[in-house]
Parts: C-alpha cells; structure tokens; sequence
C-alpha cells in the first residue's frame, strides 16, 4: 500500500440510532440557538409534526420553510437566506434529502453574510463563518450531512453550481434510520446508488489514501447488501439502518478524497434537462468506469472481488453493476432520459467546466472521451 499524507476531515459531532431525532431541541440548546430555522423536504408532513413536538418541548422558537419540492434553485437559497436573517434565526436544522440540507448549510452563511448565493458559488468565497447547522437526513444518498458544499441551480444559465466553504461543514449531524422507512422506492435507489458513486468515485479519487479507501470499500459492500433489500423492503429498518450509515462514512471518503468523473458528467445533465443527481451518476458510472479500466484495474477488481466474493474482473465487475442498477429500476440509457442526442456537445463543455472532479479522476479525459462516453450512454 502506498503511504501518502494526509488530514481526515469530519463532521464534528455525529449521533447515529433509531429515535436519535428526539435529541433535536437539546442539541438546539446545547449550541446555544435560541430561534430555528427549519428546512424540511414538503413531503415530510408526518415527520414535521414529530419535530414541531420535540421543540415545542423544549420551548424552542422556530420558523419552518417547507416549500422544497426539488433541487433548489439560488433564488431560493437567497429567498430563505432573507427571511431567516429578517426573522433573527440564530440556528438552522436541515432535515430531508439533500437539497434541504444544502439550502439550510446556504442559510446558515447567508445570516451572517451579506452577499447572495451567486457571490459564494464557487471555493472558498464565502467571507465569515455562518450560524450553527445540524444536518438530518431522511434518504441514505447525498452525503450533505458531511460535506462542505451545497448545490444550486442557476436557472438563467441553466447550470448547476456549489457553494464551497469550509463553513459550511455543519457542526452536528443526526443519523436517524426510522426518519428513512418513509422514502419511496424511485429515491431509496437513486439516492442510494449517488451513495455508492461517492464511495467508488472517491476510492479511485488520486486524493485517495489508505483511510479513505478502507471506507469506501465497507460503504460499498453495506451498499450492495443492504440497497436492494431496502428497495424491496421499505421497513426493513436494519437495511434502512445500514444504507444510512454507508452513505455516511461514503460522504467522509468524498470530503477527503474527492468525486470523479462521474459527478461532473452528470451536474449538467441535472442543470439542463432535470435529471435528479443521482439518477445520472448511476446511470453514467458503468461507462466512465468502462473507458479508464487500464487506469483502475487492480482496484476494480478488488472491490469487485470483495462484493462478489469470488475473483473478478473489472469487465465482469462492470457487468455486474449494471444488472444491480436494472435491479433498481435505474435508466440504462441518456435516451430514455428524453435528452436529445444532438445536445451531447453542450453537455460536454458543460462537464468540462466541473473541473475539480475531472482533476481528481484517475484518467485525464479529454473532451473526445468524454464525448464518447456520453455516446455509449446513449
Ligand atoms: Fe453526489
């Protein structure tokens, strides 16, 4: 194993378990919030009463923003910036799937920064530290809980682009497995499959490194044990339990080594047509992984090998990858996606400029390649 240098970045404060949700408003107190701004997914009536309860029990103040029906666009994260700073939150709690989580990191430095979403797009823009941020996730995917970024579409320029900061890292993450059983079938493979592209993306990552690596290969296997009986059983609170915890440690493994190719492939596929992020990670990874084989050899092969428990090549690896994604109902072509084949070149200057990614990716892909990639996942 090649040794390298490196620091390890993490969430300071996680509380994994069923019912840790009940911990909310003690949290809330312990740093020293004393109004709550809460950014919750619209879909989550049932678990919105449950926090309602738990803060009222607490006598804790609180505003709910609960308008998000998908990926947030910046005048949204400026819209809910506004009115927290305008109402005196002095806390904010995201809870749901990424994107509430993403605009909720945005609010917490836009309470304490005048600047938009647009001024702080970018890495390392954002001038001053934001309030503080507990992150609650309700799918088992993005890994938003852990990173430092949060993710907005500019609707003008129809492109995606992340807020980059290190004060975005929230200070407190709860990992509550029973706030997943309600995601339906469609979003637990998705969001799932995003999971297991940051956890192979980032052990390929030249970023990576003995830890990272090690937690990658575990979130893979969790992930290829535990998604589809999640999938196939939503109440299965084990498999739940466990696709929540992959996604974690996967998204430690993207904040300390990085994704790939993959992610800059598929941001303009959500920028320009919709696509939900992780519908066109999963469905571009067999073919990003299928154009750097040579590159990735031995570790495809490992990780193959571990997940099928026999020897296995990366072309079988591959294969096999596909048939788990046909498992899950994932798109196997761009077609099928409704995106017309002539766009191909827009959504390649467009995955160009996701530089950082591209720099991370164990092949340098030159614009042919990427080219053909989007061609073969046609
Ligand atoms: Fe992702």
């Amino acid at each position: 194993m090649e040794i390298k240098t490196f620091k390890f970045i993490c969430t300071p404060e996680i509380t994994f378990g069923e019912g840790s949700i009940n911990i909310l408003g003690k949290k809330i107190k312990e740093l020293k919030g004393t109004k709550a701004f809460i950014v919750i997914d619209k879909s989550l009536f049932s678990i919105k009463e449950q926090v309602k309860n738990i803060l009222d029990k607490e006598n804790i103040q609180y505003l709910i923003y609960d308008e998000l029906t998908s990926e947030p666009t910046t005048d949204i994260g400026n819209y809910t910036g506004k009115l927290a700073k305008s109402e005196r939150c002095d806390i904010v709690c995201g809870i749901g799937g990424g994107s509430s989580l993403d605009v909720a990191k945005a609010v917490s430095i836009l309470i304490t920064n005048d600047g938009t979403v647009e001024d702080y797009q970018g890495l390392g823009k954002v001038p001053k530290p934001g309030v503080s941020k507990i992150m609650i996730p309700t799918t088992a995917g993005t890994g938003s809980e852990a990173t430092f970024t949060a993710v907005f579409i500019r609707e003008k320029e129809k492109t995606k682009g992340g807020i980059n900061s290190v004060y975005l890292y929230p200070e407190c993450a709860i990992l509550d497995p029973s706030l997943t059983l309600s995601l339906p079938k469609g979003p637990t493979a998705f969001t799932g499959m995003d999971a297991f592209c940051h956890a192979i993306e980032s052990y390929i990552s030249n970023k990576s490194n003995f830890f990272t690596e090690s937690i990658c290969e575990k979130a893979m296997e969790m992930i290829w044990k535990n998604l589809p009986v999640a999938y196939n059983n939503p109440d299965d609170i084990k498999a739940r339990g466990n696709m929540l915890y992959a996604s974690f440690i996967a998204s430690i493994g993207l904040v300390n080594a990085g994704v790939t190719a993959v992610h800059s492939l598929s941001y303009p596929l959500g920028g320009l047509f919709g696509v939900p992020h992780g519908t066109g990670n999963a469905l571009l990874l067999p073919y990003v992984l299928e154009a750097e084989i040579p590159e990735i050899e031995i570790k495809l092969s490992k990780i193959g090998t571990k997940l099928m428990g026999k020897k296995c090549e990366p072309e079988l690896f591959i294969d096999e990858l596909k048939k788990f994604e046909r498992n899950l109902k994932i798109p196997e072509k761009l077609s099928e996606l409704k995106i017309p084949k002539e766009a191909i070149e827009q959504i390649t200057e467009g995955a160009m400029k996701i530089a950082v990614p591209l720099a991370n990716n164990p092949k340098i892909f030159t614009k042919q390649d990427i080219i053909n990639i989007y061609n073969r996942a046609y």
